[in-house]
């Protein structure tokens, strides 16, 4: 039989609940050994429902030194993406920390030395990395067909936290996030920009605003011009205040044609090339999941498979803080009101 990986949640929120729980419970490698929330009865009903033998704390320095863990994932607000992955990288264990990677450069780079040293795995979930239409699109890309990407477009937008999760006061405050729509939702695109390119944003300029959310003290909406390190362009953007269905589209165009592709069911991924007749609508890859009520994303399974070294981290520490560094840029970028050199 295979070996398993024993793994541990620390964070019972909204992301745990419906994605990383739902695909470790399910997950053959995996056995959920301990919950963690600073809400015991968030981390007891975690527990009950998807691993009645797991223990249950409301501190994680505990659960590191008690519960037998040998992986975690960090499922918390932005604040403590940094301190409790360097505890954990200490505590021996590999680690999945939630997007984005952490609240500063240095920050992204305490983490990757600590993991580093102790001779870990530090993945960052950029869960986009593993959507259906994502794999299919960098086939795609890396297949030639299209040709040269000469420009590239993104958005990613939705109606706010305060919609996702009961708990998200937490999406709204600079001390607790540091960054608004730039970063939740943005540093999604700027990832999934990088690694179906396989190319390097390396200037930045932006604005950001704050329209309706009131009390909030990070931006409720961002937009961002980009220029490559091959002299391609493109811009992406994020926001907090679409009505309606949530918007997430990446569009290629390309010397021989288009490529678009989104995480809309109706229209995941396709591709157009010279002639506008001729589209091509592409079946997407299967995955193996085995539970229904997620996105579809085998994020935390992906994690543990890595870990047990049966396949290649889908986005290491390294590859999350180079995404989390355009945001960066762009943040510099809307407070100056100059363009900024991503830093590489
Ligand atoms: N990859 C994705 O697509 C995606 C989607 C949503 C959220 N996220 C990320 O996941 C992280 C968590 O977001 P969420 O939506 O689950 O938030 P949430 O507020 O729903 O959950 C956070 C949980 O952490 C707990 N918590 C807070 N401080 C704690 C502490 N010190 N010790 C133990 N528990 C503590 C809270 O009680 C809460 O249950 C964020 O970084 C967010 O950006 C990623």
């Amino acid at each position: 039989m295979a070996r398993t990986l024993k793994v541990a949640v620390i964070g019972c929120g909204a992301i745990g609940e419906r994605l990383h729980i739902p695909d470790l419970a399910h997950c053959a490698e995996a056995e959920l050994v301990a919950f963690c929330d600073a809400s015991k009865a968030r981390a007891k009903a975690m527990a009950e429902q998807f691993a009645p033998d797991a223990k249950v704390y409301t501190d994680y320095k505990k659960l590191l030194k008690e519960s037998g863990a040998e992986a975690v994932c960090v499922l918390l607000p932005n604040k403590f993406h940094a301190p409790v992955t360097i505890a954990a990288a200490k505590a021996g264990c590999h680690i999945l920390v939630e997007k984005p990677m952490a609240n500063s450069s240095a920050e992204c780079q305490k983490m990757i030395d600590a993991a580093n040293k102790a001779g870990v795995t530090l993945m960052v979930n950029q869960s986009q990395r593993r959507l259906p239409a994502h794999i299919k699109a960098k086939e795609i890309l890396e297949s030639g067909i299209l040709g040269r990407v000469n420009y590239v477009t993104g958005m990613f937008g939705h109606s706010g936290p305060e919609n996702w999760s009961p708990t998200g006061k937490w999406f709204f405050k600079k001390e607790q996030a540091r960054f608004g729509a730039m970063a939740d939702l943005g540093v999604h695109e700027a990832d999934i920009i990088r690694f179906l390119t396989g190319k390097e944003i390396v200037e930045v300029g932006a604005f950001t605003a704050c329209l309706e959310k009131k009390g909030a003290t990070v931006e409720d909406n961002f937009s961002a011009t980009i220029k490559f390190d091959d002299g391609t362009l493109g811009m992406f953007g994020s926001s907090w205040t679409v009505k309606g269905t949530m918007v997430c589209f990446t569009r290629f165009h390309c010397q021989n044609g288009n490529l678009y592709v989104g995480m809309s069911e109706e229209e995941p991924c396709w591709a157009e090339l010279h002639d506008p007749e001729c589209r091509i609508d592409f079946d997407l890859p299967e995955t193996e999941l085995k539970y229904k009520d997620s996105w579809g994303v085998d994020v935390g399974s992906g994690f543990v498979r890595a870990c047990l070294g049966l396949e290649e981290p889908y986005c290491t520490g390294e590859e999350g803080k180079k995404s989390l560094e355009v945001i960066l840029a762009a943040e510099k970028s809307a407070q100056t009101g100059r363009i900024v050199k991503v830093k590489l």
